[in-house]
């Protein structure tokens, strides 16, 4: 079993993990829309998932690519050509909104701005991730 194979293994498992929790960080922040919720520690549990997951989704992704050109492995050889960097730009930009949902919410100076900016960035990170997910590859691999 290859290197290439183990980490394209966790960045497969990996998404579900991404895609568990953004939609959790999704529907809470639309559940404190409305209403004076406090934004608590609780509340905050899964923007810091998403964000975690999305790191370490970006950290596996870069060691493919660093790998797979070392061993001229050719990257989405089913897919379109342009597919490789549709996958690394929007999978970076996923992160950086991911990042943004963290940050933005945690500056925000009422209760009501810290949910309106975790709905806004996590929204669109989640959106990001089901557009840059390779959905014609195996949704679960283990190790083969
Ligand atoms: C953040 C959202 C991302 C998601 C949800 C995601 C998901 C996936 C999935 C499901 C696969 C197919 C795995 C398989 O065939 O078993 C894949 C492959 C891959 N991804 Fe990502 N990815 C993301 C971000 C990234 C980023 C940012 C990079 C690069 C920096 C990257 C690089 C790669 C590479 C190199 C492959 C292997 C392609 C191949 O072997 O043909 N991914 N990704």
């Amino acid at each position: 079993m290859s290197l290439y194979v183990i980490l394209l293994t966790l960045h497969n498992l990996n998404r579900w993990l991404v895609l568990l929790s953004g939609l959790w960080a999704v529907v809470q922040s639309l559940a404190g829309q409305n209403g004076n919720r406090p934004f608590t520690p609780a509340e905050r549990r899964p923007i810091s998932m998403f964000m975690g997951t999305l790191h370490l989704q970006l950290l596996l992704g870069l060691l493919l690519f660093a790998f797979a050109g070392m061993q001229k492995i050719p990257l989405f050889a089913d897919g379109r050509s342009s597919f490789q960097w549709e996958h690394l730009g929007l999978g970076l930009l996923a992160a950086v909104f991911g990042t943004l949902a963290s940050t933005q919410s945690r500056k925000a100076a009422t209760e009501q701005g810290k949910y309106r900016a975790a709905l806004l960035w996590s929204g669109l990170a989640f959106l990001l991730v089901l557009l840059a997910t390779p959905w014609f590859r195996p949704l679960f691999r283990f190790f083969s």
